[in-house]
C-alpha cells in the first residue's frame, strides 16, 4: 500500500498564524491580553456594551448602543419545545439562534448580541417551568440578563460582577469558536450561520464547556483537606483537571486574575467566603501536582476556573455556564465576522493525504 506522507500536517495548527486582526492580542509568555487597544486590566469598570463598542469600532463598524432584543413568538416556541424535551442549554441557545433572521451584517450582529442574554435567560425560566420575561428598556445588557433570569432586579454587586465576567471573555485572539466564525463568515455567509457555527464550537469541554466540570471539581473535593487525594486520583486515572492549561498562555491566564478578583468582592459582600477559600486551596494543590505530574508543560490556571466560581456567585445553574460564556463572547464572534467580511478572503486551508494511493 502506497501512502504520501512527505508533507507533516500540524493537527491543532499550533503557531500559524491565519489572520491580522485589531481585535485583540493574547500574549502567553507574558500573560498579557490587550482588547482593541487596552490591557485587559483598564476595562475594569466598563460596561459591556462599552466593550462592545470598543470591539465593532476596531473592526470598522459604529452602530447605535445595543439593547436586549425580545424574542419573536417562532423563536420562544422552539424554546418551548426544547424545554419539553429537556434539551441542553447550549443546544437551546445553538437551535435559537438559528431562527434569527435579518436584512444585512449590521442588524444581524445587533439582533445576535441582543437575543442572547434574552434567549438563555427565557430557557433557564422554562427548564424551571417558569414563564420567560420580556427585557426592560431601562436595563443593560447585563442588568437585563439576570433580571430576566431571576424575575427580580439584580443588586449593583452582581450586576457589576457580570459586566467584568462578560468584558473579560468579549474576544481572545483567534479561539476556536472565533476562527469557526471567521471561516463560515469567510465563504460569503451570514453572521447568523457564523455565529450558530461558533456556539457548537464553544461548546466543547476543551473549549467553553469546562466552567461546569470545573466547578464540580471543587463541590466533589468539598474540603481542602481532601484536595490532594481526589486531584492524585484524577490525575493517575488520566483525567484533565478543568480549569487548568491552555493552548497559548504558558503563565497564568490574566483572566484568572480579573476574575478571582470579582469573585472574592461579590462572595465577601454575601459575607460566604467558603467556596472562595475552598477554590483557592484547591487551585494551589493543582498547580503543584500538575507540575509533579506533567513536569515542564507548565499547565496554570485558565480562564474558566474562577469563570465557575464567578458565575455560580450570581446564582446560575452550572448547565448555564457555557452559554452565559457565549453572552459575552459574542461581541467577538460579530467583530471578527466584521473584520472578516472586511477582508473578503476565503480561508481555505490545505490537508496532507495519508491514504492509500491507488495504483
Ligand atoms: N489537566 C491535566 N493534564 C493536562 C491538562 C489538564 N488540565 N491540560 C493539558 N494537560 C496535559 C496533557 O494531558 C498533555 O500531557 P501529555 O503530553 O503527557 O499527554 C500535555 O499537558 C499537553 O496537552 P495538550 O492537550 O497537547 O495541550 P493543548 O495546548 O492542546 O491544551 C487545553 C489546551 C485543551 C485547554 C488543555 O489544557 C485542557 O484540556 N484543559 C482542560 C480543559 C479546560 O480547562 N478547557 C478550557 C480552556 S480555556 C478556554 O477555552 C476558554
Amino acid at each position: 500500500m502506497e501512502t504520501q506522507t512527505a508533507v507533516r500536517a500540524n493537527g491543532g495548527l499550533e503557531g500559524v498564524i491565519a489572520a491580522e486582526t485589531r481585535l485583540s492580542m493574547v500574549d502567553g509568555e507574558r500573560g498579557e491580553l490587550i482588547v482593541a487597544g487596552h490591557r485587559l486590566e483598564q476595562l475594569a469598570g466598563r460596561t459591556f456594551e462599552d466593550v462592545l463598542a470598543l470591539l465593532w469600532d476596531a473592526a470598522g463598524h459604529s452602530g447605535s448602543r445595543v439593547r436586549a432584543a425580545a424574542l419573536r413568538a417562532s423563536t420562544l416556541a422552539l424554546l418551548r419545545d426544547a424545554a419539553a424535551r429537556r434539551v441542553a442549554p447550549m443546544d437551546a441557545l445553538r437551535m435559537a439562534a438559528g431562527t434569527l433572521t435579518a436584512e444585512d451584517d449590521a442588524e444581524a450582529a445587533h439582533l445576535l448580541v441582543g437575543s442572547f442574554p434574552t434567549i438563555v435567560a427565557a430557557y433557564a425560566r422554562l427548564l424551571r417551568g417558569e414563564e420567560p420575561l420580556a427585557p426592560r428598556e431601562s436595563l443593560g445588557l447585563a442588568a437585563n440578563y439576570l433580571y430576566m433570569s431571576s424575575g427580580s432586579e439584580p443588586h449593583a454587586e452582581l450586576v457589576r460582577g457580570l459586566e467584568t465576567y462578560l468584558t473579560t471573555v468579549a474576544d481572545h485572539g483567534f479561539n476556536a469558536s472565533t476562527f469557526t466564525a471567521r471561516v463560515i463568515v469567510s465563504t460569503g455567509s451570514d453572521f447568523v450561520s457564523a455565529v450558530t457555527g461558533a456556539i457548537g464550537a464553544l461548546k466543547g469541554p476543551l473549549h467553553g464547556g469546562a466552567p461546569g466540570p470545573a466547578l464540580d471539581m471543587v463541590f466533589e473535593i468539598g474540603d481542602a483537606s481532601r484536595a490532594e487525594s481526589v486531584l492524585r486520583r484524577k490525575l493517575e486515572g488520566g483525567e484533565r483537571l478543568m480549569g487548568f492549561g491552555h493552548r497559548i498562555y504558558k503563565v497564568r491566564d490574566p483572566r484568572a486574575d480579573v476574575l478571582a478578583a470579582a469573585a472574592a468582592r461579590m462572595f465577601s459582600r454575601a459575607g460566604d467566603l467558603e467556596l472562595y477559600e475552598l477554590a483557592r486551596a484547591v487551585e494551589t494543590k493543582a498547580l503543584e501536582l500538575l507540575e509533579e505530574y506533567k513536569p515542564g508543560r507548565r499547565i496554570k490556571t485558565n480562564v474558566e476556573f474562577y469563570t465557575a466560581l464567578l458565575l455560580c456567585g450570581l446564582d446560575l445553574d452550572t448547565a448555564f455556564f457555557a452559554p452565559t460564556f457565549a453572552i459575552g463572547r459574542v461581541a467577538g464572534w460579530t467583530a471578527h465576522c466584521f473584520e472578516q467580511r472586511a477582508l473578503g478572503r476565503l480561508i481555505r486551508p490545505q490537508s496532507a493525504y495519508v491514504g492509500r494511493i491507488p495504483a
